[in-house]
């Protein structure tokens, strides 16, 4: 039977946990969407926060990003459970940042869903964008996010890919006036707008700071990454994992000994998660996550020791070799 305003059928509800409480409820969710009880064990020690440096608030290291695998419709209810069950496992487990865009298609429409089913709204720290130039539709863009998130606020509003060095955020600044967002941000992934989006960067000083960045594409931590730090901005590091091209780059080769016995990692992904947080610039992490088992994957990059600088060398050195 399905739920008509929901999507859900019975199985659905019970994968989520809505309709199963307790562990009989975990082991049937873990059953279910593929990931063992021990490794949820392990992803449950302690995550790690760092400060949001304009308001010393304190953000756990790791998020999840929904561009693409958030964008399907409502009426896919196998998708919106296990997405579901994506964001239970994240709270339970101490994380909270969600990024998304009004430009990831249904997104952030999903999402509200997804706030809806699960009643975890208020756990989440929700980051948005605002691509449009005008600022009369930066407006616009800005309340049809809250209002397709069902919404009243998101936590941060972030210019996306700004392209030219004068851009400015006075929409967003105005859009916080009116205690629509709490922080303000600027997020690019792009090495040709690098130019534009320090000089935006540099003159705004914004609270947040999102760039990609990742063990196959360490543009960033040149000059953006150091700069954001001089403004006192959050970083947040989109694709860190070049959307699978880190993982093609290691596959097939086994996962250094001393990297499992001196940072506890056990994947390739908290590999080239741990080398990021490694960084001291980065606040944190939003990996793309639609599955429950990275989620627990993940998020086990945000605990235990984190590599120094000479430990993130050699992760490199095995990394490129
Ligand atoms: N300009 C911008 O502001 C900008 C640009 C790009 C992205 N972003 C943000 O950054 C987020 C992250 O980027 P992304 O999602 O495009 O790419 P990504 O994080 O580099 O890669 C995500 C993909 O990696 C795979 N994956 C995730 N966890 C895994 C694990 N533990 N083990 C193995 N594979 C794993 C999944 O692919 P499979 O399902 O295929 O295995 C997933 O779709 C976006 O979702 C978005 O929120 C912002």
């Amino acid at each position: 039977m399905t739920d008509a305003n929901s999507g859900l059928n019975r199985r659905d509800a019970l994968a989520l946990g809505l309709g199963a409480a307790g562990a009989t409820g975990l082991a049937a969710t873990a059953a279910t969407f593929g990931f063992d009880m021990q490794a949820l064990a392990q992803a449950s020690k302690e995550l790690q926060k760092r400060p949001i440096p304009h308001s010393g608030e304190m953000l756990p290291v790791v998020g999840i990003g929904t561009a693409r695998i958030y964008d399907f419709p409502l009426t896919d209810s196998v998708r919106l459970a296990e997405r579901a069950q994506v964001i239970k496992l994240m709270v339970q487990n101490g994380a909270s940042l969600i990024d998304t865009a009004p430009s990831y298609g249904e997104a952030e429409i999903v999402l509200g869903k997804l706030f809806e089913l699960t009643k975890l709204r208020d756990k989440i720290f929700l980051a948005t964008k605002v691509s449009v130039d005008d600022r009369d539709e930066q407006m616009k863009s800005m309340r049809e996010s809250l209002k397709d998130m069902g919404v009243k606020q998101v936590q941060l509003m972030q210019l996306h890919n700004p392209k030219k060095p004068e851009q400015d955020i006075d929409s967003i600044r105005a859009f916080q006036k009116e205690g629509l967002c709490k922080y303000i941000g600027i997020s690019s992934s792009f090495d040709r707008d690098y130019k534009s989006v320090e000089a935006v960067l540099k003159r705004e000083k914004p609270d947040f700071f999102q760039i990609d960045y990742s063990m196959v594409d360490r543009n960033a931590e040149e000059r953006l990454i150091p700069a954001a730090r001089d403004v006192g901005a959050a970083v947040l590091t989109n694709l860190p994992f070049r959307r699978g091209k880190v993982f093609a780059q290691v596959k097939g080769k086994t996962l250094p000994d001393w990297a499992t016995k001196e940072l506890g990692v056990t994947s390739w992904a908290q590999f080239a998660l741990k080398w990021l947080l490694g960084n001291p610039g980065v606040t944190a992490v939003i990996p793309g996550t639609d599955k429950p088992k990275y989620l627990i994957d993940n998020i086990r990059a945000g605990k235990g020791p984190m590599p120094d600088a000479a430990m993130r060398k050699k992760m490199v050195e095995v990394f490129d070799a």
